[in-house]
């Protein structure tokens, strides 16, 4: 479609599922990619010297330091093939004059389906009742779940991704209350949703699912507090961000039976840990290694968001993105330090 020769990007913490997506959907814009599995860093940015562009992801930490480094190596955009930019110092890229991208939004689906396959997997015991199996043990003690159908969903934000749990939810025959700092009236219309505060939501609701972005004012909002206002056994999922729940109170909660469940695709310090794989180390962190250890906790490494679909759509948002640097368009995706969470 443009007709100028695609620019060189240098790509970082690059896992096989990244690189064929973006090689596939490259074929149609024609940019230049060179692949690093390092993580971008201090340590790495040299290696981006003579590249105009970086494209990085949630681990990438682009602090002062490799900014400067990345500056004097030529690079002038920085692209996030998440929607996340937390990691990078932006007042630093804005004062080298360099611009930073993101993709705002790749598939909400992917992450509200993740949600409940994750809860339906804990409900219905699958991860244990498959390990069984394959041990040819077909006996059905301790197996025994319970029905979706009439219970309570409770939907801490219903953003885009909210939306879409709200409506999976309905289809499995649940009550959906939902709670948002802007309630959506057309969802609870359409939908059927019912938009209430949060201590009706916390005490009527079987389960509780987390869509609210991470801020100073969402940090740690599932805390003791707020655990000890929900319904006893309550089981509750977070495809969030790990912070939004205080993972210590969670830990005492599920000792004591208050919580009956979780589903946790993310965790407050999965930095260096998430995407790795660590199988052949000890564990260092207990908080994890606890969560780890409880029958009714299960745990996937933030890959609610891994779908072909979502891949396919953060390759192309990220390489339009690069592509508009090049040709001197708007940047519509960019990211500005005065958009820093507040
Ligand atoms: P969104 O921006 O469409 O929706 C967020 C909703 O939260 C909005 O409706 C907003 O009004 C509401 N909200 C914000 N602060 C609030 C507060 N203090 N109290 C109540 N409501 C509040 O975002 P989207 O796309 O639905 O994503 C939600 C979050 O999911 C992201 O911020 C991200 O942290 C997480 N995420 C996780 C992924 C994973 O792989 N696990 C992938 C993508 C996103």
């Amino acid at each position: 479609m443009h007709s100028l020769q695609g620019m060189r990007i240098a790509v970082f913490d690059t896992h096989r599922f990244d690189r064929e997506v973006l090689e596939a959907v490259n074929a149609r814009h024609g940019h230049e990619l060179t692949f690093f599995e390092a993580r971008l860093g201090s340590a790495t940015a040299s290696l981006a010297g003579g590249f105009p562009a970086v494209c990085v992801f949630v681990n990438d930490r682009l602090d002062e330091a490799t900014l400067r480094t990345l500056h004097e190596g030529g690079t002038r955009l920085v692209a996030l093939r998440s929607a996340g930019f937390n990691n990078v110092d932006l007042r630093v890229a804005e004062g080298l004059g360099m611009r930073v991208v993101r993709v705002p939004e790749y598939s909400p689906y992917a992450v509200a389906e993740h949600a409940f396959a994750m809860l339906l997997a804990l409900v219905r015991k699958i991860p244990r009742a498959a390990v069984r199996v394959r041990d040819s043990n077909f006996s059905l003690e301790g197996l025994v779940g319970w029905d979706l159908h009439g219970k309570t969903m409770g939907l801490v934000g219903v953003g885009r991704i909210g939306h879409a749990a709200a409506r999976i939810a309905r289809g499995f025959g649940m009550r959906v209350l939902a709670y948002d700092l802007r309630p959506d009236e057309k969802l609870a219309a359409e939908a059927g949703v019912e938009f209430v505060e949060l201590d009706p939501l916390y005490r009527e609701s079987d389960v509780i699912s987390l869509h609210v972005p991470l801020t100073p004012a969402t940090y740690h909002l599932i805390d003791a507090g707020a655990l000890s206002k929900m319904k006893r056994g309550v089981v509750l999922i977070n495809t969030g961000r790990g912070a939004l729940i205080d993972s210590r109170a969670l830990i005492d909660k599920l000792k004591s039976g208050q919580v009956g469940g979780a589903c946790l695709d993310v965790y407050e310090e999965e930095e260096g840990i998430f995407f790795h794989d660590l199988s052949d180390r000890v564990l260092l962190d207990d908080v994890l290694a606890r969560l780890i250890s409880f029958p009714n906790v299960l745990i996937t490494s933030h890959q609610a968001f891994l779908t072909r679909e979502a891949l396919e759509n953060i390759a192309e948002t990220t390489l339009t993105n690069v592509a508009a640097f090049e040709r001197g368009e708007a940047l519509v995706n960019e990211v500005k330090a005065a958009q820093v969470l507040r």
